[in-house]
């Protein structure tokens, strides 16, 4: 499965011709899912002014483009839907989310009144949000209902509710950036009821047919405070609502608590995958420093996790779950590309083939033929 990646180049939240070449690029290598980037379900939502959303309908026909091109190629198209929060109102990643400032409204990029489960900025960044009332957080549940809505009609066959990284959803759920007093912070059930709400207000216009997915940090950033034993709770009740899949991810709170990062050794998540897949009973999906075929093999095999994501080795090399299925000894490994490429790659196989055994004294001589054709000419 190629991991959602958010690329900074969308155009009032609409996919353009790059989308396409790169959703595009992924599919033909041979990926299974394919996943477009974290798409805000309200234009306050975005990180960015050119992060993706789902939130106007004068863009379904780019996404249906999309998701045919991805269909054609041989993928499932997901979609994953989510809210920045707090960490809104800024450039993107190759400007290190730079705040916007007064002075890029001359640019037509205005800083916008962030929102958050409290009034509390997201360090480092000196961006404070507005606490959110009661009715905010009903237009952000309801916003995530229609934008599934949306989705459906823009071809998608799977869903992700991004509740990671420190955006939004995840920022209820960490006790270090949700502070309330009411019903939406305090006790853990408190904290998970914004993602549960959001998880079943989904569920309830996905088609029973087609999964929907809910990406969690199961443990916060360096200083944080939400714990596995947390995550664990919360893909249980996940799994209540009929949530069909956990994408183990990790990080984007920070605090100053003794919490550490999660070290980046290969394969960093997959431990966390694993412990919430045996306790809960739900699939999983391992993300994170996966890069050799034999390595996501052997995670698939342990039944550390159900999917195995990729996203900077797709950027890497878009074909390598082509390759991997080379590497990995199976039958046809060209079958997971375009036919057209398949059938001149299976060709060249068997020309492979030919060349080993073919004869040495002919090879000489059809050789020598040309050369000796050529000295004549020369004369
Ligand atoms: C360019 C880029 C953009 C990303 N954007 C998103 C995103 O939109 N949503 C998300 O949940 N994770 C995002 N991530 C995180 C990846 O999906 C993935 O979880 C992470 O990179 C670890 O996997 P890897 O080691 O295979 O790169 C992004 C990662 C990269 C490299």
């Amino acid at each position: 499965m190629a991991s959602p990646m958010c690329q900074y180049l969308s155009e009032d939240g609409g996919p353009n011709d790059w989308h396409l070449m790169h959703l595009g690029r992924l599919a033909i290598g041979g990926c299974g899912i394919v996943f477009g980037e974290e798409t805000a379900v309200e234009p306050n939502g975005r990180k960015t002014y050119s992060c993706a959303g789902m939130y106007n309908t004068k863009h379904i026909s780019a996404y249906r483009r999309l998701t045919n091109v991805i269909k054609e190629n041989g993928a499932v198209p997901a979609i994953q839907l989510g809210h920045s929060g707090r960490k809104g109102s800024c450039h993107g990643a190759i400007e290190g989310w730079r705040p916007l400032e007064l002075q890029d409204a001359k640019n037509g990029k205005a800083p916008w009144q962030v929102m958050a489960p409290t009034a509390h900025n997201c360090p480092p960044r000196p961006i404070f949000p507005k606490e959110m009332d009661l009715d905010d957080i009903k237009n952000v549940i309801k916003a995530f209902s229609t934008a599934a809505k949306m989705s459906i009609d823009s071809g998608y066959d799977i869903v992700e509710i991004h509740g990671a990284h420190g955006y939004l959803i995840h920022q209820f759920l960490s006790s270090t950036s949700n502070q309330r007093r009411d019903s939406y912070g305090g006790s853990l059930e408190n904290r998970m009821r914004l993602a549960i709400e959001v998880a079943v207000a989904v569920r309830e216009v996905w088609p029973q047919d087609k999964p929907v997915f809910f990406r969690l940090s199961a443990v916060d950033g360096k200083g944080g405070s939400w714990s596995l034993f947390e995550s664990i709770q919360l893909a249980a009740a996940l799994k209540a609502v009929e949530i069909d899949m956990i994408d183990v991810s990790s990080g984007g709170v920070m605090g100053d608590s003794e919490m550490p990062m999660v070290p980046r050794i290969p394969a960093y998540q997959v431990e966390f995958s694993k412990r919430i897949r045996s306790a809960v009973g739900i699939k999983t999906v391992a993300v994170g420093g996966i890069t050799k075929p034999k390595q996501a093999e052997d995670i698939l095999q342990a039944g550390d996790a159900d999917l195995i994501a990729l996203a900077r080795e797709l950027l890497w090399n878009a074909d390598w779950p082509s390759h991997s299925a080379k590497v990995l000894g199976l039958e046809d490994p060209f079958a997971y590309l375009p036919e057209g490429y398949a059938h001149r790659l299976r060709l060249r196989e068997s020309q492979k083939e030919m060349m080993i055994n073919q004869d040495k004294t002919e090879i000489t001589k059809s050789l020598s033929y040309f050369l000796s054709n050529a000295d004549a000419s020369a004369d």
